[in-house]
């Protein structure tokens, strides 16, 4: 039983016709944006799509959807995305696919926000999954070095052996790995305090419904 194709399934059916879609990245959110493709074909549904990554915003294109820049919309009114970790207070980390900047910048401009997930993603501290932190390539070692003495364990998200991941919006990636997160709101701010910070992998306070596959084929919609 495929739990990423089952919930991207279930979510796409929660579209609604003549709205602005908010597309997630990743795997999980690749699904939803094939159901809803095939929604849109098969029902002639008037949905505009603004893309959370370059990636997203191609396979939508290709699937015959009707891409926007999120500029060229007043507002979203359901965004649908995947997530790393989900803690039992509905906190997420996001980012593993490298596209956390652009996906915050959607879900804030959202109505609405849903994550799909396999119930893996249900934990019950965030941390195991390493935080992404996009910088500004610019003096990054400064910071990498300053991570490193508060004992954050950072690393570069790596393209491949030689070269480091680039963003969208053409920054890097220092992955922290924490494994257990005590307070997320409190080291949300610290990061945010930091200068040449753009934006870091906490997903504090921003999904409103979360829906859960599990290995049975059985779908869960959570209200937060
Ligand atoms: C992309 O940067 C991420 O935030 C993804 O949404 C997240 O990694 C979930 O990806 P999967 O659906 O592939 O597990």
């Amino acid at each position: 039983m495929n739990q990423k194709k089952l919930v991207g399934e279930k979510a796409a059916s929660f579209i609604e016709d003549n709205t602005v879609v908010g597309l997630g990245t990743g795997s999980t959110a690749t699904y939803m944006v094939e159901a809803l493709a095939q929604r849109v074909k098969e029902e002639k549904l008037s949905v505009t799509c603004v893309s959370t990554s370059n990636v997203t915003k191609e396979l939508a294109i290709d699937l015959g959807l009707n891409v926007k820049e999120l500029s060229e919309v007043d507002e979203i009114d359901l965004t649908i995305d995947g997530s790393d970790e989900i803690s039992p207070d509905y906190q997420g980390i996001k980012g593993g696919g490298g596209a956390l900047l652009y996906e915050k910048i959607v879900a804030v401009n959202s109505k609405k926000v849903i994550w799909i997930v396999d119930d893996s993603k249900m934990v019950d501290h965030l941390g195991a999954f390493p935080l992404p932190v996009e910088v500004i390539p610019f003096g990054s070692e400064h910071l990498f070095e300053k991570f490193k003495e508060k004992g954050y364990k950072p690393a570069y998200r790596m393209q491949d052996a030689a070269n480091k991941f680039v963003t969208d919006a053409g920054n890097i990636i220092i992955d922290l790995h924490l494994e257990k997160i005590d307070d997320p709101k409190q080291l949300a701010q610290e990061l945010e305090s930091e200068v040449g910070v753009v934006e870091h992998g906490f997903f504090i306070d921003i999904v409103d419904q979360v829906i859960v596959g599990n290995k049975n084929g059985e779908v869960e919609v959570l209200t937060v």
